[in-house]
């Protein structure tokens, strides 16, 4: 048996050309991060691959990118590679945590040594790339600037020992990435919303899909405008599409006073995690 564990990210910036790629995509230019929330894998020898799911509602078929990882894994290997494969979900889904992109990631490299087939790190950076624009930062996920439709990864070496605290709330709903995508340029701002750009530890933060999402979700502008407000919070922004929010704090404490006040005030039924961003080995 060998266990992998998949970190969740946060978008700490995210800008998006306005115009349209051929292929449908955008360009953007993301700044991205790892969090300490994460998914696990189990992987064990099988004579058919197979997928198990701890968490109700998440697909174990062929629709899974875990799936899809090992299918694209075979196109290039050339063979079946067999493994039952159990997964752990912490991440929630369609949150804008890269959760589905993450796991997509470990399975690719799990499958690389587990199977001994050595493939270059350029080689898995070309199957995640099929798979999804955020699952190649997964192979190396370090701090980094994204760009291209976020499959083009460069890590950020000067924010290699950057960390901060971090709390984290997410409603019950999930977004569609293309929905968000979609509507970019056809949204209207929400007034009284702060949607500029912060300045902390000389990194912006800033995402261009707050306004299409916000637009729909006017909760999550709630949720970021009352992040803001809390004592402790320096930056609050969404994360990718949503439905996440989050705030960078100064100290642990604060992080966890936030939280616990935002299921008082805002919503019991929120997920709510308190960690860090860029957790520091
Ligand atoms: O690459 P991924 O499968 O994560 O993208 C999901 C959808 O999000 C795409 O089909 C596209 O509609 C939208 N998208 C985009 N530009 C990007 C990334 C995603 O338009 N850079």
């Amino acid at each position: 048996m060998a266990t992998y564990t998949a970190p969740a990210k946060v978008n700490l910036s995210l800008r998006v050309s306005s115009k349209q790629r051929e292929d449908g995509y955008h360009n953007v230019d993301i700044l991205m991060a790892p969090i300490d929330l994460y998914d696990t894998l189990e992987f064990n020898n099988s004579r058919t691959t197979t997928l198990a799911c701890d968490m109700p509602g998440v697909p174990t078929d062929e629709s899974n990118l875990v799936f899809k990882a090992v299918r694209e894994f075979e196109k290039v290997y050339g063979r079946k590679a067999k493994q039952r494969i159990a997964l752990t979900k912490a991440i929630p889904h369609g949150a804008g945590l890269g959760g589905g992109s993450a796991d997509a990631a470990v399975t690719l490299k799990a499958l690389n040594e587990i199977l001994g087939t050595n493939y270059a790190p350029e080689e898995l950076q070309t199957m995640a790339a099929n798979l999804g624009s955020d699952v190649p930062f997964f192979l190396n996920p370090v701090v980094s600037r994204c760009t291209g439709r976020g499959e083009i990864v460069t890590p950020e070496p000067q924010l290699a020992g950057w960390s901060r605290p971090l709390v984290l709330l997410k409603p019950q709903f999930a977004v569609s990435t293309p929905y968000a995508y979609k509507n970019l340029t056809c949204s209207r701002r929400l007034k009284g919303i702060n949607y500029g750009t912060q300045v902390l530890d000389d990194i912006q933060f800033v995402n261009e899909l707050e306004r299409p999402v916000f637009a729909k979700f006017p909760v999550l502008a709630a949720m970021k405008t009352w992040l803001l407000e809390q004592e402790g919070a320096r930056v609050a922004l969404m994360s990718g599409s949503g439905s996440s929010v989050f705030a960078l704090t100064d100290t642990p404490e604060q992080a966890k006073a936030i939280a616990e006040k935002a299921r008082q005030e805002l919503d019991p039924t929120l997920f709510v995690h308190c960690g860090t961003v860029n957790p520091q080995p």
